[in-house]
């Protein structure tokens, strides 16, 4: 039985996130620039963007740029912002055409204004698709994101609409970036790295995580299938007991 036919269509993740990582491990492995394996990159989003949408994922988030990215070399920065608005360019019209909706979270004014054009024209075109919601993390950190939805709540207790003492971890969670989604039940990844590197920090709470060595540029939808394989094959080992973890995440 090949790999997707063992997914068990009943016990999918609504929400998978991904960590792509080893795109400059897999350039140096093979003697070419870095920006080389982040173009090599697309495909493997290609494939998992395909995977998540034939399987019936709900939502699909990939970090494609942390807030700590801004920190590399200018010349890779320019590189990955062109390469950003060209992909996006290039595949809004395929991402229509499979029903896919194109979302952004994280500090998106921090963009250069090509991408944040290409990002607002592709997120319109493809703002009724009702498939795959697919949210690209750019400019985004989970510190961030937490700092500015405390920031946001201080205003509002200052202009009177929101009471301190109505504060509780659902409250928050309505400030965050992430709020029109449920949390990820899978995290995946690559590149052999276990860290959660300032991804979705409050979100993850209680996500399975999956570690793959497959450097990003290498990844394809046969290793994304064996992580859900894997998360599923967890599921069942929670099997016995009548409520999952993911439950108590309500004010704790
Ligand atoms: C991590 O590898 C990868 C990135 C920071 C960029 C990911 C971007 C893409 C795959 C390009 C296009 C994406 C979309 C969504 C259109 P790394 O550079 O940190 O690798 P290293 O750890 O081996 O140096």
């Amino acid at each position: 039985m090949n790999l997707k036919e063992q997914i068990n269509r009943e016990g999918l993740p609504r929400h998978i996130a991904i960590i792509m990582d080893g795109n400059g491990r897999w350039a140096k492995k093979k003697g070419v620039e870095r920006l080389f394996g982040h173009r090599n990159g697309v495909e493997s989003v290609r494939q998992v963007v395909e995977a998540a949408g034939e399987l019936g994922i709900e939502y699909l988030t990939l970090y494609a740029f942390s807030t700590e990215n801004w920190r590399r070399p200018r010349s890779e920065i320019d590189g990955l912002m062109t390469l950003l608005t060209s992909t996006i360019a290039n595949e809004t019209r395929k991402l229509n055409k499979n029903n896919v909706r194109l979302l952004v979270i994280g500090n998106v004014t921090d963009l250069p204004n090509s991408v944040q054009k290409n990002l607002t024209q592709a997120m319109k075109t493809t703002s009724e698709n009702t498939g795959l919601q697919l949210v690209l993390g750019l400019s985004y950190s989970g510190r961030w994101e937490i700092t500015e939805s405390v920031k946001q709540m201080c205003k509002d207790v200052r202009s009177g609409k929101l009471d301190p003492d109505g504060v509780d971890s659902c409250l928050l969670e309505s400030y965050l970036t992430t709020s029109f989604m449920p949390d990820p039940e899978l995290l995946i990844r690559t590149s052999g790295e276990r860290r959660i590197s300032n991804f979705m920090l409050w979100q993850l709470a209680y996500t399975e995580l999956y570690f793959t060595p497959v450097l990003w540029p290498d990844y394809r939808k046969e290793h994304f299938y064996e992580a859900i394989i894997d998360y599923q094959r967890r599921e069942r080992r929670f099997g016995k007991v009548d409520e999952k973890p993911r439950a108590f995440t309500v004010n704790n």
